[in-house]
């Protein structure tokens, strides 16, 4: 919750590191707003939240050959079935560009997101986020409470 109102949730899948970095280095984002987001890793993401939050952060890893990892997969299922079309979102992820399908798992999260709800903003990570990734993922959080904020006021 947060003192201007916005419910943020922020759901992630990491192995290694990178990708939960990534993920609180964006709740730190949400922070600066004055905004605590749930924070959750897939394995364990409430489905029937979503139509609590204004705004959800997606942040994933990719697998296989630009593959959604496995633990994310409910969370796409959920979305894609129970997702208000209203809900306001954004679409992260850490990937490793020596793959073809360089962060494949956001662009497949981007296109889902397009479809079910306010896709607002994505964001690519290359392995570990470095400092010069703090104003890009700043950013991110940025445009989505922007966007949340510019909802709520039509
Ligand atoms: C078997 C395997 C397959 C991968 N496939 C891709 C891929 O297709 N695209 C990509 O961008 N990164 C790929 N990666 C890289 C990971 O997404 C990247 O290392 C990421 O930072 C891991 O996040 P984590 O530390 O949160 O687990 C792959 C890594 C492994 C081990």
């Amino acid at each position: 919750m947060s003192c201007n109102g916005i419910r943020a949730g922020i759901v992630y899948a990491s192995i290694t590191g990178n990708t939960r970095e990534l993920a609180e280095i964006i709740a730190d984002g949400f922070r600066k707003h004055k905004i605590e987001p749930a924070f959750c890793h897939a394995g364990s993401f409430p489905a029937w939240q979503l139509g609590e939050l204004d705004l959800l952060a997606v942040v994933t890893y990719t697998w296989g050959n630009g593959e959604i990892p496995s633990e994310m997969k409910p969370v796409y299922e959920a979305i894609a079935s129970q997702a208000p079309k209203q809900l306001i979102t954004g679409a992260a992820g850490s990937g490793d560009s020596f793959y073809p399908a360089y962060c494949g798992a956001v662009d497949k999260f981007r296109d889902l997101l397009f479809v079910h709800t306010q896709l607002a903003v994505t964001l690519k990570v290359e392995l570990m986020p470095q400092e010069s990734d703090r104003e890009r993922c700043q950013r991110f959080t940025d445009i989505l409470v922007n966007r949340c904020l510019a909802s709520a006021a039509t």
